[in-house]
């Protein structure tokens, strides 16, 4: 059943039948006036495809290599807080999504099962996203049990100072099942890079900055010896008002300068966005909505056919485009166009409605 969608419309339309208002709007809303979330699709839709012709493209790669690790598409599954919202086993059917289709998870702090749980589900390497809620025997406890268990990777997510107002959720009263389970915001607001230096250090894993969104924080973090630099504005749901995801990663890949790898987030839903996304600089980029509708549709397998029909949608644009492998994309294959839909959270998919799909 699952198998038989064709389209990732498909699947987000099963996921809306499934999930009552409250738990759709979690899973789409943004920040108040959703300005950032609609630039983050915005983004997407300026940008257009300069073909070459003559290429041979009789066959494609679409694979790469990040953190050690092969991914079969350029792209990781985001860390999203309370899975279980979506499925009631919460983070490990994406784990095993993330296993059967062969790309990275990175499992959210603020999700269930407990992290070993996670971990111990699939034998492959994972990233451990981590909100600082509490001291300093806070930190060193929760990074000494996501070491013991296993991770591979540590991402900080520092665009979180202030919990945002997040007024679909907010207008309906929606309370998520597991917001109790988080003990104190205030230390989100509280870190500095001094502290992310001590986290680090801490942590001893590769380590991932997630929610940069300027050159001059990036050229910081290469600094102070940042692996990874995760372009993120958390999919439109903190600051109001900022640029897409996509519009930011010039000015990061340039003050990068090849530092750092480099992953993008934020209105990623086809394979045409990852090849933008990497002719931009990125390394990969990484799902954030496209993981919570595949889930809410059909669990681990609703998320393995997300990523087969985006694995098709690439290879289609790669051969289209006279491009047999990832490393052959470059910033000559785009350029600047006038998008043709409005700025619109769903503007990849033709039969959505426009405006938002209550
Ligand atoms: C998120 N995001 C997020 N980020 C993070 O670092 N920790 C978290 O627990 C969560 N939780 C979360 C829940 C839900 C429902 C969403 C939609 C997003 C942000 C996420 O990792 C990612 O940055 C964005 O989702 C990317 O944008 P798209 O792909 O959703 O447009």
């Amino acid at each position: 059943m699952i198998g038989d969608y064709v389209s990732n419309e498909e699947l987000i339309q099963e996921a809306r039948r499934r999930l009552h208002q409250g738990a759709w709007d979690y899973l789409v809303g943004g920040a108040a006036s959703e300005t950032t979330l609609r630039r983050n699709r915005l983004a997407f839709d300026r940008v257009a495809f300069r073909p070459r012709i003559l290429v041979d493209v009789s066959e494609i790669d679409p694979s790469t290599t990040f953190l050690g690790q092969r991914l079969r598409i350029p792209a990781i599954l985001a860390p999203i807080g309370s899975l279980q919202v979506f499925d009631p086993g919460g983070a490990i059917p994406v784990t095993q999504a993330a296993t059967e289709f062969g790309i990275l998870h990175s499992v959210s702090s603020v999700t269930l099962p407990a992290l070993e749980e996670t971990a111990a589900a699939t034998p492959t390497p994972k990233i451990f996203q981590l909100y600082i809620h509490g001291d300093e025997r806070w930190t060193a406890e929760i990074i000494g049990r996501v070491k013991a268990a296993g991770y591979a990777a540590l991402a900080l997510t520092v665009d979180v100072a202030h919990y945002s107002r997040r007024e679909r959720p907010m207008l309906t009263r929606y309370q998520r099942p597991s917001q109790s389970i988080i003990p104190d915001r205030n230390y989100l607001g509280a870190l500095t890079w001094e502290t992310m230096d001590q986290i680090r250090e801490m942590a001893g894993l590769p380590f991932m900055l997630k929610g940069v969104q300027t050159a001059e924080d990036a050229a910081l973090a290469v600094e102070h010896g940042v692996e990874v630099i995760w372009v993120s504005n958390h999919g439109g749901r903190q600051i109001d008002h900022a640029l897409g995801g996509l519009d930011t990663l010039p000015e990061i890949v340039q003050a990068v300068a090849g530092r750092a790898r480099i992953i993008v987030d934020g209105g990623v839903q086809r394979g045409s966005d990852i090849l933008k996304a990497i002719a931009l600089g990125a390394d990969a980029v990484a799902l954030g909505r496209l993981q919570g509708w595949g889930l809410a549709a059909g669990g681990a397998a609703g998320v393995v056919r997300m990523l087969e029909i985006l694995e098709d949608e690439l290879i289609c644009e790669m051969g289209l485009l006279g491009v047999a492998s990832i490393g052959a994309v470059t910033p000559k294959h785009i350029c600047p166009a006038e998008p043709v839909t409005p700025p619109h959270e769903m503007s990849s998919w033709v039969n959505m409605p426009v405006g938002r799909i209550q």
